[in-house]
């Protein structure tokens, strides 16, 4: 493929050729540091838009930040007159790619605008506008422009419910929205001539499609049919031509769990994490491990927060099945690890896993209550109630402390019965 010559044509404003029927109409923000309000990024971003042209029509795909409108449509008009837009489709109405469409669909109000089935009433809710027309569309929906052909692929949750991929049949080309995208401008503007982008694209991958990996597995179940692909060109960040099959096989890796091939697919995994000040919950979790661990096909591992780094545990807390925490409570509160631990969360899907929690405490105990409520707002089942125990564990309550490690076991395989443990039945 020839390598059309680029940063003149990023940096004056016309349209960058990347077939002889398609273009890039995009805008770039150099000086972008922060994105969604949690997204770094050390040189800006770019927001991609993409014109089509078939021989009955032109299609404009994606728009872009309405504060960046004036370079877009001066790129478009480079290319094609407004008269000629016959379609426009947003793979995803996030702001950033939807700010512009107003004013297109003011220019070119003879285009039919297409979104996902499940864009509608967010397009509605964007864009205040009851009147607006447009065509849901789904998985192997088509639009025809003559002699090129759209195909729509239903790519939901990447990483908004309405996100979807669009197809350019006849050219291989795959419009992929934020999928496969990254925060990184350079005026070179394809994954061949950019600068070193790897990190961009990873740390992309892990802030915004991490949390959705079932869906990311769904979604390249209908991509890798279509390869090999000429070119996969995202929303934001290089446009990728060299290999683009790569980038595809990457987000599979991405998406598989960390423990996957080392687990046994009848093997249940517990994590139990603590941080103890005197070891007395300390004390708790081995106990509490010893019970978990004598349950078959259940993998048991316990871990001190004081001796660990976050990050790792959120690999690990991502591919298990039940999660437990052990925290004292200093001045009426879980002590700061935990939280820290917790609240690095976000980027992992938590949704009914396993969670209990367990402390020792000096006068009041309210620590366990509050970590129990924050697992539930996490969306984790904690179907066994935690376990307090006042300063230096006996004998006994080491007991229920194994009772409950056994419990929590059971639980994941499936295999519990009901049990009410009373502490104050012990005397
Ligand atoms: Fe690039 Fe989700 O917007």
């Amino acid at each position: 493929m020839s390598k059309p010559i680029l940063s003149n044509s990023a940096g004056t404003l016309q349209a960058v050729a990347l077939s002889e029927r398609v273009h890039w109409i995009g805008v770039l923000d150099p000086n972008l540091r922060t994105f969604d309000i949690i997204l770094k990024t050390a040189n800006g971003t770019t927001y991609n838009s993409y014109l089509v042209r078939g021989s009955e029509g032109v299609a404009i795909i994606d728009t872009v930040k309405e504060a960046f409108a004036a370079d877009f449509f001066t790129r478009l008009e480079s290319v094609a007159r407004y008269d000629e837009i016959k379609v426009i489709v947003l793979n995803h109405l996030e702001p950033d790619h939807s700010g512009a469409l107003p004013e297109l669909m003011r220019r070119a109000p003879q285009a039919r605008l297409y979104i996902s089935q499940k864009a509608q009433s967010m397009l509605k809710a964007l864009l205040k506008q009851d009147a607006l027309e447009f065509t849901p569309v789904l998985t192997g929906d088509t639009v025809s422009l003559g002699d090129r052909t759209l195909s729509f692929l239903h790519t939901p949750y990447l990483h908004w419910p309405d996100t979807q991929c669009t197809h350019l049949i006849e050219e291989k080309i795959l419009f992929s929205g934020d999928v496969f995208g990254c925060h990184f401008c350079d005026t070179r503007l394809f994954n061949d001539q950019v600068g070193d982008f790897r990190f961009s694209f990873e740390y992309y991958y892990a802030h915004i499609m991490r949390p959705f990996k079932a869906f990311v597995n769904t979604a390249l179940n209908l991509i890798e049919p279509l390869l090999p692909l000429q070119q996969i060109l995202p929303a934001h960040g290089p446009m990728l031509r060299d290999q683009p099959q790569r980038y595809v096989q990457r987000y599979r890796e991405l998406s598989r769990s960390a423990l996957e091939s080392d687990i046994g697919a009848d093997e249940k995994t517990l994590l139990i994490f603590y941080i103890s000040s005197y070891g007395n919950t300390r004390r708790m979790a081995e106990a509490i491990y010893e019970g978990a661990m004598s349950i078959e096909k259940v993998r048991v591992s316990l871990y001190d927060l004081e001796g660990g780094e976050i990050a790792p545990f959120v690999d690990l807390i991502e591919g298990a099945d039940g999660l437990v925490f052990g925290t004292p409570t200093i001045n009426g509160d879980a002590v700061k690890p935990i939280w820290d631990l917790l609240s690095s969360l976000a980027v992992v899907n938590l949704k009914s896993k396993l969670g209990g929690v367990f402390g020792s405490y000096g006068w009041t105990g309210e620590g366990v209550k509050m970590v129990e409520d924050r697992l539930r707002g996490l969306k984790l089942r904690v179907p066994i109630p935690g376990i307090r125990i006042k300063l230096i564990p006996t004998d006994e309550e080491i007991y229920l402390c194994r009772e409950f490690g056994l419990e929590l076991a059971q639980e994941l395989l499936g295999l519990r019965t009901a049990k009410v443990i009373d502490l104050a039945d012990l005397g």
